[in-house]
């Protein structure tokens, strides 16, 4: 491999998505949730997705996992994982992925638990990939327990899931999730369902656990504040489009889009002044049923103009690494349009 080669792909993020478009289908029609999706996750980093709800966040996280229901069609795009397009291999492949290179957090735990199993054969299951005799296993599932915080692993690891707090199961399901030690780390709102304290421990634990174990992360949620907390680089969804994307720190302190903007300033973490009524954006999230024109967001803008009703808005670069879809961002567009 020539030099130049060798630093192109060493320096390749571990997962790139390419031009990403599904549809669900339903009897009302064609849902198009994702369209034309870009994204990449670099090795070692923390990508949040943020989006009202509805977004597609969660399709394109489970896109990602090879996890759709039965009625999506991914009808164009790639997703490179390790030099593989993941829509492409065959199912074998895709599934000995799962668990192993992939791990999955979901919002609510007992999507991943089986309620009838104990804590410690799945924890010993999950592991079928790695070498290791069975009480090898249990130690390093006991270890991982106690690394997560559940007090006293040794006599809590022969416990069904039910016997433990909806904090404790999430932690639990982090545990399993990490236990494989993933190339990457899909976590879709895995603490939506916690009480704030419970949150920001969480948090902490995710991000610790992340800068050990070296993983990439692809972190959904629509708390802004985890975001910050959590990632290097952010995404914003809306209607199934990733309107702009870039380092956490721009994206929080200089957003070129006018939907970032406004979903930061209906942040309550950001709300300067106390309030009993929470900001909302006014207006709603558009049907999703059939074709677009324009930009998607313009019914709901304060700066929308003629362009943004009859044409797609395109990528624009904002800083170095930083890129909206928005036509106010067009230098060229002339004062008339
Ligand atoms: N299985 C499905 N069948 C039909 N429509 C779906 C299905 N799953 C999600 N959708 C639709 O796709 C869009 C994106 O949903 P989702 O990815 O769950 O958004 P988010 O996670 O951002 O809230 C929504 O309009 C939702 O109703
Ligand atoms: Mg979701």
């Amino acid at each position: 491999m020539r030099r130049d080669d060798l630093i192109r792909y060493t320096c390749r993020p571990l997962l790139e998505i390419r031009g990403l478009n599904l549809e669900f289908g339903t009897p009302r029609g064609r849902v198009h949730a994702l369209r034309n999706v870009s994204l990449d996750v670099p090795a070692a980093q923390v990508v949040g997705i943020v989006g009202e709800s509805g977004s597609g966040k969660s399709t394109l996280a489970y896109t990602v996992m090879g996890l759709l229901s039965e009625n999506a069609d991914v009808t164009a795009g790639s997703i490179l994982f390790e030099g593989k397009d993941l829509l492409k291999i065959p199912t074998q492949e895709r599934r000995s992925l799962l668990g192993d290179r992939l791990s999955m957090i979901f919002q609510d735990p007992m999507t991943a638990l089986n309620p009838v199993r104990t804590v410690e054969s799945q924890m010993i299951d999950i592991q079928h990939h790695e070498q290791g005799s069975r009480s090898e296993k249990r130690a390093r599932a006991i270890e991982m327990l106690h690394r997560v915080g559940i007090p006293d692993p040794q006599s809590r690891i022969g416990a069904y899931p039910h016997h433990f707090s909806g904090g404790m199961r999430q932690r639990v399901c982090i545990a399993m999730a990490l236990l494989v030690k993933p190339a990457i780390l899909v976590a879709d709102e895995p603490t939506t369902a916690l009480d704030a304290t419970l949150e920001v421990q969480i948090i902490h634990l995710l991000k610790d656990l992340q800068k050990e174990i070296g993983c990439s992360v692809l972190f959904v949620s629509h708390h802004l504040g985890a975001v910050a907390e959590l990632c290097d680089r952010v995404a914003v969804m809306y209607a199934g489009e990733v309107v702009e994307q870039g380092s956490v720190r721009d994206i929080f302190h200089n957003p070129g889009h006018p939907y970032t903007r406004a979903l930061l300033e209906c942040d309550p973490g950001r709300l300067k002044k106390s309030t009993r009524t929470l900001p909302t954006i006014p207006g709603e999230v558009p049907n999703l049923l059939g074709s677009k024109q324009g930009c998607l967001f313009r019914s709901r803008c304060g700066q929308a103009f003629n362009r943004c009703v009859q044409d797609n808005p395109v990528e624009y670069r904002i800083g170095v690494d930083q890129v909206a879809q928005c036509h106010l961002l067009d230098q060229g567009r002339s004062a008339s349009a």
